[in-house]
């Protein structure tokens, strides 16, 4: 069994995007430009953002954080993504989710710009990567796709069964994994909430990728032997034993379900690190125009 460190990989990409853009920078261009727009102050958006701000930082890009209180109207948030829109300093840039109850999440992703849109929620990006054309696309399935791809892992033929049917990531990994590319050429499943009998389903799989939010979902028995195992969970739950008071919780049982698996991700230490750098990547691409 290996461990996929996706710590490890997220620091070496970081590296390279650093890299690239010191050479932009030497060659006159202006540093990549991520804004983040975050509404009130719910734990986990907090450390997520602050995050991404530190990482643009590590990298040489430029950040900005523009922040509301909970209270902001649906009008209030919609002119500032205008004016991000139309801001020629701004390369790209994220509305963290999710809003307050009150602000129609849609109405707010579908008004950035989907060239400036690198969280790639955009019906445009969403499209453009259902078609294979160049696309911002979302940072988790990004993420999962390049772990596969530097740990050389064979998906081509495999039969992939995803958990969860989520917009941000089990339907885009399961359209992006059934593509014809490399990783990709899976035959795919999706399972969800309504699926029977989802065990049965799962032990098929070659490649399982747990995408549902539920702390502890996949139990061994569900696992195939030496399939690889994609934990995307990242349920933040209360612990006396961590200084922030909360713990990480995957969708995966690790302890019983790891010695099964020829890969798996540990949570935390898997996919969440490459969540970012998948953002990050996305903004370079957004300051060069290489999708748009
Ligand atoms: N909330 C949880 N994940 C994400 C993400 O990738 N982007 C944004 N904008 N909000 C999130």
């Amino acid at each position: 069994m290996q461990i996929i460190d996706g710590k490890q990989t997220a620091a070496d990409i970081k590296l390279e995007i650093a890299a690239m853009v010191k050479k932009m920078v030497d060659e006159g261009c202006k540093r990549p430009h991520l804004a983040a727009i975050l509404v009130g102050h719910d734990g986990g958006s907090e450390t997520y953002v602050a995050n991404k701000v530190k990482d643009c930082a590590a990298v040489g890009f430029e950040s900005t954080l523009i922040r509301f209180e909970d209270n902001v109207t649906e009008k209030e948030l919609l002119a500032k993504v205008q004016e991000l829109n139309t801001n020629p300093d701004i390369d790209g840039f994220i509305v963290q989710l999710p809003l307050p109850s009150h602000i129609n999440e849609s109405k707010v992703i579908e008004a950035v710009s989907p060239e400036k849109d690198v969280d790639g929620f955009h019906p445009v990006n969403l499209g453009r990567m259902v078609l294979g054309m160049p696309a911002f696309v979302s940072a988790t399935p990004a993420g999962i796709i390049e772990l596969l791809d530097r740990y050389k892992i064979e998906t081509s033929g495999k039969h992939c069964v995803v958990i969860g049917r989520s917009n941000i990531v089990g339907r885009p990994i399961s359209i992006l994994l059934s593509q014809k590319a490399s990783p990709g050429n899976c035959t795919v499943t999706v399972c969800h909430s309504r699926t029977p009998d989802i065990g049965k389903i799962t032990s098929q799989a070659d490649i399982l990728i747990a995408a549902i939010g539920s702390p502890g979902f996949v139990k061994a028995d569900m696992v195939k032997e030496g399939a690889v195992v994609i934990d995307v969970g990242t349920t933040r739950l209360p612990s006396a034993l961590t200084k922030s008071g909360f713990k990480l919780h995957g969708d995966v049982l690790y302890d019983e379900v790891a010695p099964k698996c020829s890969y798996i991700t540990p949570v935390p230490g898997g996919v969440g690190p490459m969540t970012i750098v998948s953002l990050l990547k996305n903004t370079l691409l957004a300051g060069r125009k290489e999708i748009y």
